[in-house]
C-alpha cells in the first residue's frame, strides 16, 4: 500500500486564546497609571537634576549589536531574543537591553567629540524570551542611567549608584539592600577564570547542567548558580577579591570610599557576577530584603563594549531597572501616593439644551486651569451627582434652562449644601475663589 500523504495542519487560534494577551506580556491598566506616572515624573526629575539628557533608540537594532557586546554565550543571546529576518535582507531583534544600543548611538553620531562624560537617561520597554515567573517578563520596561566618554574614574561609578538610591529613595521603596563588586579587567580576569574552572572540574560529575555548560562558555557565571546543591561549591570557590589585581582593587576601594562618603550602604559580594558579557570592574545590583522578585537597578563598568563595536576603548559605566519591579516592591509595602489630580469641579447639566452649551463651560474652566469633572452622557441630577460625590468634587457647577437665559450658573459646594448663582463671565473667578476659602458650614 502506498503511504498516504498527511496534511499537517497548522495550529489554529482557538476560541480560547484568540483575544488573550501573549504569553509573558502584560497590559497596563488605567488604574495602574498612577504608579507608571510617578515612576516616569521621579526619573525625569532625577535625570534632570543629576544632568543626565534623554536618549531614545529604536526598538529594532541588528542582532549583532547584542552578539558582540551581551556576549554570543549569554542566556540573552543564545535563547531569548526576538529575531527577524527583514525583506531587505537584515537581521533584526527586538532589544533585549539599552547599553549597547546607546553605545552604538553614541558612536554612530560621534557624540565623543562633545565634552565628555556623557551622561544619558533612557526608559521604554525591552524583550526577552524568557521564562514568564513573578517579575520577569517579555516584554518589560527599563529605566536607565548610562555615562559615556572621558576617564575611567571611579566617581562616575559612585554616581550612578547614586542616581538609583535616590530614584528608590524617591518612590519611598524601603528596605533595600546594595550588593557591589568588581569582576576585574582584562589582565587580571583571565587569570580569575582559569583558577574558578580549575577548581568546577574537581566538582564536575555533581555540577548541574547550567553550571556545566557555563564551566565550558563562561566560567564566571558558576558563581551566579541558585541551584541548591551547586552553593557548596560556589562557597568554597577561590575568592574574586583576592585574585583582582592591584589596579582593580583600588578602583573598587576608591567606589566604596565614595559611596561611604554619601553615607550609601552596601555590601560587598564577591560572587556578584552578572548576567551580561561586557563588564569590567564594578558591578552592582540593589534588591528589596522584603521581595524576592530579584534585583531592581543592576549595572556596572562597560570600558571594553565601545572595543566590542570596533571603535576605541571608552570609559562607561550604567545601570538599569526594571520598572515592574520597582511597582511590585512598591504594592507590596504599600506605598501611599497621592491619586491623580483631583477632579475638585464637577459639572451638572440640566436637560438637552444646557448639555448642548456645557463643553464650552467645561472648556472655559480648563483654559483656566481648573480640572473639572463630568458626566455628560448621563441625563439624570442624581446621577451626576453621585458621580460628583465618587470623584471627590467640592463643588458643582449646576447648569440648566434657566441659567442659558440668565447667562449664569449656579456654584453648589458639595461639603456644606450651601449654592449660589453667579453670572457666566464671573464664573471662574468664583470657582477659583471658593476653591481657596475654607468651607463654611451650613447650620
Ligand atoms: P539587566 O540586569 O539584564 O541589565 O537588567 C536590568 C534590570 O532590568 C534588572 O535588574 C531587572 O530589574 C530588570 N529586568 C531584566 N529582565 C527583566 C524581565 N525579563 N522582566 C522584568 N524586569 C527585568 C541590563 O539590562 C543592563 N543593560 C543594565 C546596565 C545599564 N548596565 C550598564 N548600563
Amino acid at each position: 500500500m502506498t503511504p498516504r500523504k498527511v496534511a499537517i495542519k497548522k495550529k489554529a487560534p482557538t476560541e480560547e486564546n484568540l483575544f488573550r494577551i501573549p504569553r509573558g506580556m502584560h497590559d497596563i491598566l488605567p488604574a495602574d497609571q498612577v504608579w507608571w506616572e510617578r515612576i516616569d515624573k521621579t526619573a525625569r526629575e532625577l535625570a534632570d537634576f543629576y544632568n543626565f539628557q534623554r536618549i531614545e533608540t529604536p526598538i529594532l537594532e541588528q542582532v549583532s549589536l547584542f552578539e558582540r557586546t551581551v556576549g554570543g554565550d549569554t542566556d540573552i543571546v543564545q535563547k531569548e531574543m526576538y529575531t527577524l529576518k527583514t525583506k531587505g535582507g537584515d537581521f533584526l531583534a527586538l532589544r533585549p537591553e539599552g547599553t549597547a544600543p546607546v553605545m552604538r548611538a553614541y558612536l554612530d553620531h560621534g557624540l565623543g567629540s562633545l565634552g565628555q562624560p556623557q551622561k544619558f537617561f533612557y526608559q521604554g520597554p525591552f524583550f526577552r524570551h524568557e521564562n514568564p515567573q513573578a517579575g520577569r517578563f517579555r516584554q518589560f520596561y527599563q529605566i536607565g542611567f548610562e555615562i559615556i566618554g572621558g576617564v575611567n574614574d571611579p566617581i562616575y561609578d559612585a554616581q550612578v549608584i547614586l542616581i538609583f538610591d535616590r530614584l528608590l529613595k524617591g518612590l519611598k521603596i524601603k528596605n533595600t539592600i546594595l550588593k557591589v563588586n568588581s569582576i576585574g579587567c582584562k589582565i587580571c580576569r583571565p587569570n580569575y577564570k582559569r583558577q574558578l574552572a580549575n577548581y568546577y572540574k574537581r566538582y564536575e560529575k555533581d555540577l548541574c547542567n547550567n553550571c556545566l555548560r557555563r564551566l565550558k562558555v563562561n566560567p564566571l557565571r558558576l558563581l551566579d548558580c541558585k541551584n541548591q546543591n551547586c552553593q557548596p561549591f560556589k562557597e568554597k570557590a577561590p575568592n574574586l577579591f583576592d585574585k583582582i589585581c592591584t589596579s582593580c582593587g583600588r578602583h573598587l576601594r576608591a567606589v566604596l570610599e565614595y559611596l561611604d562618603e554619601l553615607e550609601i550602604v552596601y555590601e560587598l559580594d564577591n560572587t556578584l557576577v552578572r548576567g551580561l558579557d561586557y563588564y569590567s570592574q564594578t558591578v552592582f545590583e540593589f534588591y528589596a530584603t522584603d521581595s524576592n522578585i530579584g534585583a531592581l537597578p543592576g549595572g556596572g563598568r562597560y570600558d571594553y563594549l565601545a572595543e566590542f563595536l570596533g571603535s576605541k576603548a571608552t570609559a562607561a559605566v550604567g545601570g538599569a531597572t526594571g520598572v515592574e519591579r520597582l511597582i511590585e516592591v512598591m504594592k507590596t509595602q504599600e506605598v501611599k501616593w497621592p491619586s491623580r489630580t483631583p477632579r475638585k469641579v464637577f459639572l451638572v447639566h440640566v436637560g438637552d439644551l444646557a448639555k448642548k452649551k456645557s463643553l464650552k463651560i467645561v472648556e472655559e474652566l480648563r483654559s483656566a486651569g481648573i480640572p473639572v469633572g463630568e458626566a455628560l452622557g448621563k441625563e439624570s441630577v442624581k446621577a451626576q451627582l453621585k458621580q460628583a460625590d465618587k470623584q471627590g468634587s467640592v463643588l458643582a457647577i449646576i447648569f440648566g434652562q434657566k441659567e442659558i437665559f440668565e447667562e449664569s450658573v449656579i456654584i453648589r459646594d458639595l461639603r456644606t449644601g450651601l449654592q449660589e448663582s453667579v453670572i457666566l463671565s464671573k464664573m471662574v473667578f468664583e470657582i477659583q475663589k471658593r476653591l481657596k476659602e475654607r468651607p463654611v458650614e451650613n447650620k
